[in-house]
């Protein structure tokens, strides 16, 4: 009896996968983070919510190691993120797959250069399998044509959608997502939807989805946190989130949250 509550602690400390920690960060005189702390276990899929500005972008670039917190951890698989060697934190990325709300896709590379670049620069794998790789998450975005074509001859919602497919082709073990649904028509937007979910519990990744809109939430996630003024008011599994009681929440959803 007495070792059981140790091993038991240990267990279900290990499954957490993502956690941050009392995390405060600032930009010069605008304190955007102020005391977050959520956590994520394995192949759990956790959206964030929040009005515009409330740093929902900046949580997740500390997650990859692009913002550094001024306080508090953030830790991934039990390691803290800022603590990472170099070296450590490249071999990390490399099994995260990042959505960025901007896309990010490199402008003078094809989208199918876009897509094999992780896996050239990340992988052993050889041309042929690269190639069947590239056409598979094409495919799966349902833009099976777009390979040839420069990120300036494609629309927004396509830019979107190759931007998708290349953060699944390394098949990640943890996705963020950064406004995955933006500038998505209604019809796309339900089947990208539906994708995230069917790779959530596929692969058991485990996964952050920034999102504003309901009905991703509702198809995506598991569990959701709110973000008021720099911290995590509400964290709760989808579906009590979508029957809010936080005067706050319910003011930010308003009528959506009645649907
Ligand atoms: N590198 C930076 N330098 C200075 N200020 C920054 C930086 N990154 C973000 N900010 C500021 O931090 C705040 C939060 O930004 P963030 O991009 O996280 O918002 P967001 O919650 O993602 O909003 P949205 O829903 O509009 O995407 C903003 O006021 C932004 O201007
Ligand atoms: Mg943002």
């Amino acid at each position: 009896m007495t070792t059981a509550a140790p091993t038991t602690e240990r267990s279900a400390a290990q499954d957490v996968i993502l956690r941050f920690e009392d995390v405060h960060k600032a930009f010069g005189a605008q304190r955007v983070l102020r005391g977050l702390s959520f956590d994520v276990q394995r192949g759990k899929v956790l959206g964030i919510m929040g009005g515009s500005g409330t740093g929902k972008s900046v949580a997740l670039r500390h997650v990859i190691g692009l913002l550094q917190p001024d306080s508090g951890r953030v830790e991934v698989e039990g390691r803290n993120v800022p603590d990472l060697s170099g070296h450590d934190l490249s071999e990390l990325r490399k099994r995260m797959g990042y959505v960025f709300q901007e896309g990010a896709l490199i402008n003078w590379l094809t989208v199918e250069e876009n897509l094999a670049l992780p896996l050239v620069e990340n992988t052993e794998l050889g041309r042929g399998e690269i190639a069947d790789r590239v056409a598979e998450k094409l495919a799966m975005v349902h833009i099976p044509d777009a390979g040839k074509k420069l990120p300036s001859e494609i629309s927004g919602g396509m830019k979107k959608r190759v931007g998708l497919a290349r953060a699944l082709i390394v098949e990640p073990d943890i996705l963020l997502y950064d406004e995955p649904n933006a500038g998505l028509d209604p019809e796309i937007s339900r089947s990208i939807n539906e994708l995230m979910r069917e790779i959530a519990e596929s692969h058991e990744s485990t996964a952050l989805v920034v999102e504003h809109r309901v009905d991703c939430i509702r198809t995506v996630c598991d569990e959701v946190v709110f973000l008021h003024e720099g911290e995590a008011i509400v964290h709760q599994p989808t579906e009590e989130f979508l029957r809010p009681s936080h005067p706050r929440l319910i003011e930010f959803l308003g009528p959506d949250a009645l649907n």
